[in-house]
């Protein structure tokens, strides 16, 4: 059990996800000089970060190698900023701010925010794709493919498509669980599986645990995601609050209530919180990050 502080350690993960994040982007001044200072603009200097805290943390479980497991951060959260760039287009949820700062589309223009997403995305493959990452071929090979499964079509873009697809419409609360397991859930899961991977391999039972957490986990973000959209401000949120009303997005808060909301979150908490309790000592950090995620202000 380590001694450090939650809070320590979480901007030590931070600092060291912003060093592997500045390295593996282009440098500003390399040709097209454009799009790279445009992917900088998306990837650094902002965002909590918690991909990469949830891979280093599911890193702790099995012992992991801190340069393998910022190569899988890293990968993480370049498709994730990627998702943003793209989920703040005019053509999905028109967001104009993000971290802070005017969004991309904004501060460059619409080709560029599209450009930016396509390149950090395979960013990301390549970057997980080298060889350092792992010794075994075959599970290198099948870390990959998990990658692309969690960001597709039967992940975080299905989510999205079914998310734009569901304007205006009422979801009952299992068709609103299928679309935020899979916007948001899907990265996450993946962030928890693929960390668990960097180290000394696991037995089927443990991941099939892990993969449980994950789930819980990533659903319980984008719920309480969809909480502080309705309660927080633009200020403090670096983005536009109230902007799921405004898109008539229907959101846990829209269909249950932000009260009944929040006593779901801390139900999934503690869910995820008993399915780590058998990992004891090792699922320190794991355990501190999901009360972190439900308990956070932005
Ligand atoms: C926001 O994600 C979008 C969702 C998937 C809910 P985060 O809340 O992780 O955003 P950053 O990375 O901290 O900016
Ligand atoms: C976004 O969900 C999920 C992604 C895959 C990017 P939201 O649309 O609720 O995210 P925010 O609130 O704009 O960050
Ligand atoms: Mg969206
Ligand atoms: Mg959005
Ligand atoms: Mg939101």
């Amino acid at each position: 059990m380590s001694h450090r502080s939650f809070s320590q350690w979480m901007g030590d993960i931070q600092q060291r996800t912003e060093a592997a994040l500045d390295r593996a982007l282009p440098a500003a001044d390399v040709a097209p000089e454009r799009l790279h200072q445009a992917m900088r603009y998306a990837v650094l200097g902002g965002g909590k970060r918690v991909r990469p805290l949830l891979v280093h943390a599911a890193g702790q479980l099995v012992q992991a190698d801190n340069a393998r497991l910022d190569r899988i951060a890293s990968a993480l959260e370049l498709i994730h900023a990627y998702s943003l760039v793209h989920d703040d287009m005019p053509c999905m949820d028109d967001d104009a701010l993000r971290r802070g700062k005017p969004t991309v589309h904004v501060e460059y223009d619409e080709a560029t925010a599209l450009l930016v997403g396509d390149a950090l995305q395979t960013l990301a493959f390549q970057h997980v794709a080298e060889a350092s990452l792992c010794d075994d071929p075959v599970r290198h090979i099948a870390m990959i493919r998990q990658l692309a499964i969690a960001s597709g079509s039967r992940g975080m873009a299905g989510g999205q498509a079914i998310d734009l697809a569901s304007v205006g419409l009422e979801l009952n609360l299992s068709e609103l669980e299928f679309m935020h397991i899979h916007k948001t859930g899907a990265l996450i899961r993946a962030s928890i599986a693929l960390g668990a991977q960097c180290g000394r391999p696991l037995g089927d039972e443990a991941m099939a645990t892990l993969d449980h957490v994950g789930k819980v986990v990533g659903l319980l973000f984008q719920v309480v995601d969809d909480i502080l959209d309705a309660e927080a401000d633009t200020a403090t949120l670096g983005k536009t609050a109230g902007k799921d009303a405004a898109n008539d997005k229907p959101t846990y808060v829209s269909l249950l209530g932000v009260s009944r909301a929040r006593e779901l979150a801390e139900e999934m908490c503690q869910d995820a919180l008993a399915s780590l309790a058998p990992f004891g000592d090792t699922a320190q950090r794991l355990s501190e990050l999901t009360r972190f995620i439900v308990r956070r202000q932005f």
